[in-house]
């Protein structure tokens, strides 16, 4: 699939089949973050692997909005240091790498922002100097997915040329 295709048909995922994903591909997806540029070139983020079901299950019972995660076939906990301005935004590309990876593969995703943060630091050992940003499961979907699914505004609502507020026309 090229980038583009890959970009404008990958969906959200957060039904999963019961089929493992081979550990080559989960590789793939932890390499596809490991190449992620970040600010500074810092590479401050950290990436747990969570492929236990019980670990799964906990993930799900450790957030406000990622129930489904317990369905998941494995899951990344990504950690950044909050101390940089711009951690949100490197867990923000580290995650969309890792989940265009996975689509290329097959593979869907989904994931969650909303962290009991305590919970997750306790259960996942997660040392005080790292904040948990983001967790991303992935898995097989569940059901047939088509990209006619997206429901995005039009490029005229988002787009003014040169100055805000101004379109072509
Ligand atoms: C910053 C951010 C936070 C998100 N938080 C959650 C979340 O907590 N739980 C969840 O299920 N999905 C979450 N999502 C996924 C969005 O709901 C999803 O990207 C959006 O609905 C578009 O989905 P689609 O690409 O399948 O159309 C989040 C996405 C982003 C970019």
């Amino acid at each position: 699939m090229d980038t583009f295709e890959c970009i404008i048909s990958k969906l959200e995922v957060r039904e999963f089949m019961r089929k493992e994903v081979r550990s080559e591909i989960k590789q793939r997806i932890l390499e596809s973050a490991r190449q992620t540029g970040s600010g500074l070139n810092l590479q401050h983020w950290r990436f747990i692997l969570v492929e236990d079901k019980k670990n799964l299950s906990q993930l799900a019972l450790d957030s406000t909005s990622g129930a489904w995660i317990s369905g998941a076939d494995f899951g990344i906990i990504i950690l950044t240091n909050p101390t940089l301005r711009f951690h949100l935004i490197d867990a923000g590309r580290v995650a969309q790498n890792m989940q265009l990876t996975a689509w290329d593969e097959g593979v869907g995703s989904g994931l969650y922002t909303g962290i009991k943060e305590g919970h997750l630091r306790k259960d996942f050992k997660i040392p005080t100097d790292l904040t948990p940003s983001i967790v991303l499961g992935f898995g097989y979907p569940a059901k047939a997915l088509s990209g006619m699914r997206k429901n995005r505004l039009p490029l005229n609502q988002l787009v003014y040329v040169e100055k805000y507020g101004s379109s072509r026309n």
